[in-house]
């Protein structure tokens, strides 16, 4: 399988927030969001691996900034590292200026997506070759990321995540 790029895979999903979409104080509904994120993920993850993928986990939410109602805003999702049958999926969120169209960052999340065949078994992905600064930041932190996840989840011992207790030990 060749390697792809994050960019390969960049997904924008841009639209408004809906009165029907927000909580009570007119600001973006977070499950709303969570939803959002979760289907521009799911096509990254789609165009890195050309699979069906599903869900694995929701590895880090930051609802930073309140997204009011009328305002347009932007998901943007690509595959941050690909591992054996999993992909880790990073998600800007931007907004945009209502009078000055400036875009500024307003929340962040990380989800990892599994690549899985015609009968829900996991299936391996091409590897993922990062190319900016960014995107090889987030390429060697996703490691990490990933013994974390596995380890809250109760899917690998502590002693296990050697490059996640590394960072503990300097
Ligand atoms: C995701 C799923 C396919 C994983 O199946 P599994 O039997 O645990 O398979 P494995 O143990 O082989 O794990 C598959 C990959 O997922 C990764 N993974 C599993 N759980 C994870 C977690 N909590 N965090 C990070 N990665 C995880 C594993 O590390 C492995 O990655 P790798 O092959 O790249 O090393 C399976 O649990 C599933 O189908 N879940 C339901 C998915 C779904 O319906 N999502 C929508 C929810 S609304």
């Amino acid at each position: 399988m060749q390697p792809k790029t994050p960019s390969e895979s960049r997904t924008l999903m841009t639209d408004l927030v809906l009165p029907s979409e927000t909580n009570p104080l007119n600001n973006l509904f977070g499950g709303e969001l969570l939803a959002r994120m979760d289907r521009a993920a799911s096509i990254a993850a789609r165009r890195h691996s050309r699979r069906v993928t599903v869900t694995a986990s929701v590895n880090h939410v930051a609802f930073n900034q309140a997204v009011p109602v009328g305002s347009v805003v932007t998901v943007e999702a690509a595959v941050s590292r690909a591992f054996n049958t999993s992909m880790e999926i990073y998600i800007d969120v931007w907004m945009e200026d209502r009078f000055s169209g400036e875009r500024s960052k307003v929340n962040e999340a990380i989800y990892t997506f599994v690549a899985v065949d015609e009968s829900g078994k996991p299936i391996k992905v091409p590897e993922l070759t990062p190319e900016t600064p960014l995107e090889k930041e987030r390429f060697e932190a996703a490691l990490r990321r990933k013994q974390l996840s596995l380890v809250l989840a109760g899917k690998m011992k502590p002693k296990e995540a050697t490059e996640l207790r590394a960072i503990f030990m300097d």
